[in-house]
């Protein structure tokens, strides 16, 4: 599971920098007051070097923010970008200037793992991104929907909390013995399971699994490789015209991912259209996010895409966001899933501490390292000791 860091913000604004700076390209107004630039730049490929090294980019740009102030500009190769990192300046950001701040620069990344920005969670400003924000949230991310789909949720975490009683009985019935378990991939597979059967009806780990272990296995791989790959910086994005380089093989790999998960992701959709042709429309079943999707394009500017490959993009887009601790943006990009996410969290959390008693491992402090990504998590796993609270009647 993915847990991310309380300084997402800084990330955030950082991504925005590409077209807010692309903004300040366009400004022709001389009288214009400039932020100023941190210096280390080179030439050609400007701040690069700070942004792809083995340091976080959020905390090089935190660094940086301590020396330069609240606004500053760094060179993303070509690219003059604006960093913004205080919380007046984000306010207005967001709210003042929200338009100027809502579209999304045309990354090498977003276009081949988002199907050529297909996925609206990348595409740029328009009538496409306005229009599956909004089936997004009328239709697939409502309060409505969620409730409708509440005993997914309830029963995943239910279980999966059967699963850590069961493995602590398993090991010794005593009832003053703590079991030690990882929380990190706990948390993580509860995750993967209540977002996979909402969007496809897919269930892949855990007790009563149907899914095909290698296709779990396949499935989630991809996934973080994903959300890696969709983090990192391409040469390409700094330097157009040195991209053919593909300075450490970022863009191969890309492709390579883009093909699994497209792969994956086709099959989800050719089992819905199945499953739709053979039971008819008067079928009353439960409906998940790809059968809304089979039906819920129908008058929406699809901006010359093909309705499968939004479908698709859609999907993945759903999925390729967990539930960690972080800020859900601002404006009209903010994250439309924050009912759902805040909800997950609640009671999973809620669900862990009343059903179990926890302890540390060691009284050393947890190890926090973050890993880079489109989101960032916590790179070791988290390992606690844990001991039923209740009656063994409550986890029968
Ligand atoms: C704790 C849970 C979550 C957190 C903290 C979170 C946070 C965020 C953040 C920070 C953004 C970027 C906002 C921006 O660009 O300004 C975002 C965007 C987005 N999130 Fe979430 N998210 C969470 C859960 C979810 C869930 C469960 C879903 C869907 C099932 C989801 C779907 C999306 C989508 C589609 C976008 C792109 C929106 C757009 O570009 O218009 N999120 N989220």
């Amino acid at each position: 599971m993915d847990i991310l860091l309380p300084y997402l913000h800084t990330v955030i604004l950082a991504a925005i920098v590409l077209f807010s700076c692309y903004l300040l390209k366009r400004s022709k107004s001389s009288k214009t007051k400039l932020a100023p630039q941190a210096g280390g730049a080179w030439p050609i490929i400007g701040h690069l070097p700070l942004l792809a090294g083995a340091e976080l980019p959020h905390i090089r740009l935190g660094a940086l923010a301590n020396k330069y102030g609240p606004i500053f500009t760094i060179r993303i190769g070509m690219y003059p970008a604006l960093v913004v990192s205080s919380w007046e300046l984000a306010k207005e950001l967001f709210t003042t200037n929200d338009a100027i701040v809502s579209s999304r620069p045309k990354l090498t990344g977003a276009k081949i793992l988002g199907y050529n920005f297909a996925n609206f969670g990348f595409s740029p400003y328009g009538e496409f991104w306005r229009g599956m924000r909004k089936i997004t949230a009328s239709e697939l991310l409502s309060n409505r929907r969620l409730e409708q789909l509440k005993h997914v949720r309830t029963s995943e975490v239910e279980v999966s909390v059967k699963d850590l009683y069961k493995l602590w009985y398993s090991k010794d019935k005593n009832e003053a013995t703590q079991v030690m378990v990882e929380l990190k991939q706990w948390v993580g597979d509860i995750n993967l399971n209540v977002i996979l059967r909402m969007i496809a009806g897919k269930r892949y780990y855990g007790a009563g699994v149907v899914t095909d272990e290698n296709e779990a296995r396949r499935c989630q791989r991809a996934m973080r490789e994903f959300f890696h790959l969709t983090g990192l910086f391409v040469l390409r994005d700094a330097a157009p015209f040195l991209g053919w380089l593909d300075w450490g093989g970022h863009e191969k790999a890309m492709k390579k991912n883009a093909e699994e998960l497209d792969s994956i992701v086709d099959q989800w959709l050719e089992e819905h259209r199945r499953k739709k042709d053979s039971a008819g429309e008067s079928a009353n079943k439960e409906e998940d996010f790809m059968d809304v999707l089979l039906y819920a394009l129908d008058g929406i500017n699809l901006a010359g895409y093909d309705a499968d490959t939004v479908r698709k993009a859609t999907s993945l887009s759903l999925i390729g966001q967990h539930f960690e601790l972080l800020p859900f943006g601002a404006g009209r990009r903010a994250c439309p899933g924050m009912n759902f996410g805040l909800q997950m969290s609640h009671l999973v959390l809620a669900s862990f501490l009343q059903a179990f008693e926890v302890s540390p491992l060691s009284n050393a402090t947890i190890d926090m390292t973050a890993t880079a990504g489109l989101t960032s998590s916590k790179a070791t796993p988290l390992e606690v000791l844990i001991k039923p609270r209740l009656p063994a009647s409550v986890y029968e």
